[in-house]
């Protein structure tokens, strides 16, 4: 095991002061991480985080994060709009990136960041990190055993009400879709397979709402549902708006031919999955074994790999895949045709498949037994 890591964050708005800043105090006093750097262009976002947090600096200039030579991992936490450029210029610098959803705004963006990735000596690692789940795991581990016989339809969702901050989520390249709906399609694709093909239908809920306390327009739509072929034949559907106000249906549903899986809660905090195969003829209940598992595991994941020298278990070219999704969604929705979707990545075996390193002492919790 190396020595302690150097992280520098840039964007200390909401995610940062209520998820990642707290999970880098606990590796911190874990010993994997050593310094923290922090930059915001609000000077009021550094004030916060400076009085709650153990930071060793802060700065307005992101680039002077970027640029430290004793940063190891940048996590780049902004407003969607800026993801591309700050991740470009951190793996230009050499740094291992994390990249909170989606990766870029733009799908040539995305594909220059995975070209730079190819080439440069960090990893780029980008959110959602549903994939490290304990439980899409042990939904992941069923699908591979055959429990539910083969995978032909699938359905998914992840909504609420809408953020009552960053106005930048109801601008065009916001929207629930991009911020919501990827999680859906993180764990479907990871689950089934690439998508060949989208249609999507949506809709604008709502023309204007209260965002920071002030009046804004709403420019993006809102509301989306999505029917999608995967390259195996299966079908699945993501429903994702922010007008949702609360739901007691599972995150996931996949229905084989000889059985049902699905999972309990949100696939970013999943509560345990249920069971049904012809075989026993009963659901079977499996507990979670994620119910302290953070969604910024993504993070912590990144910080392990280049501690150990190993690669991470999700690709950004995954990511890529999302973003090209949901673009095709987008482009659906506006000329109400099918879309094709050309990218493609291979999804990764479960966790537990995967060589020696990124076993973790958590991964295993579905194994054929309840
Ligand atoms: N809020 C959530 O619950 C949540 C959950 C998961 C993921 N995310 C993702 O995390 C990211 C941030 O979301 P948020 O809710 O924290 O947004 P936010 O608006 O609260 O915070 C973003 C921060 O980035 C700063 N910023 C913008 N441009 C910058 C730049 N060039 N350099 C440095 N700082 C800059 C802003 O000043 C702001 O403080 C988004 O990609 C979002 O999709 C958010």
């Amino acid at each position: 095991m190396s020595t302690p890591l150097s992280i520098g964050v840039i964007g200390s708005g909401s995610v940062a002061q209520g998820a990642y800043l707290p999970l880098l105090t606990t590796l911190r006093s874990q010993g994997k991480v050593r310094r923290v750097v922090v930059s915001d262009v609000r000077r009021e976002a550094l004030d916060i985080v400076t009085e709650a947090f153990p930071i060793d600096g802060v700065t307005q200039d992101p680039y002077a994060v970027i640029e430290d030579p004793d940063i190891d991992v940048v996590a780049v936490l902004t407003s969607m709009p800026e993801h591309a450029a700050l991740t470009k210029a951190a793996l230009l610098a050499g740094k291992s990136v994390m990249v909170e959803k989606p990766m870029a705004t733009t799908l040539e963006e995305a594909a220059e960041l995975l070209r730079i990735a190819e080439t440069s000596p960090g990893h780029l690692l980008c959110a959602p990190h549903v994939l490290l789940s304990p439980d899409y795991q042990a939904m992941h581990r069923a699908i591979q055993d055959g429990r539910i016989g083969r995978p032909t339809l699938a359905r998914a969702r992840y909504g609420h009400d809408g953020p009552s901050w960053g106005a930048w989520f109801y601008k065009v390249g916001g929207g629930p879709l991009f911020d919501l709906g990827v999680y859906a399609l993180t764990s479907l694709t990871g689950l089934l397979g690439p998508v060949t093909r989208v249609t999507a239908l949506a809709a604008r809920a709502r023309s204007e709402r209260i965002v920071d306390g002030e009046l804004t327009k709403v420019e993006t739509d809102d509301t989306y549902q999505l029917v999608i072929e995967h390259e195996g034949g299966a079908l699945s559907t993501v429903t994702t708006a922010f007008g949702m106000q609360r739901y007691k249906s599972p995150a996931m549903e996949v229905y084989g031919l000889e059985g049902t899986v699905q999972m309990l809660g949100d696939d970013w905090a999943p509560e345990g999955l249920e069971l049904w195969t012809n075989e026993v003829g009963a659901w079977q209940l499996f507990d979670s074994a994620s119910r302290n598992w953070p969604w910024t595991d993504g993070l912590t994941h990144l910080i392990d790999c280049v501690r150990n020298g190993t690669e991470p278990y999700t690709s950004a070219a995954h990511a890529y895949h999302v973003l090209d999704i949901m673009f095709a969604a987008l482009a659906s929705a506006e000329s109400g045709r099918v879309q094709t979707v050309d990218s493609r990545f291979v999804p990764p075996l479960p966790i537990d498949e995967v060589e020696g390193p990124h076993r973790r002492s958590h991964d295993r919790v579905y194994d054929g037994t309840n």
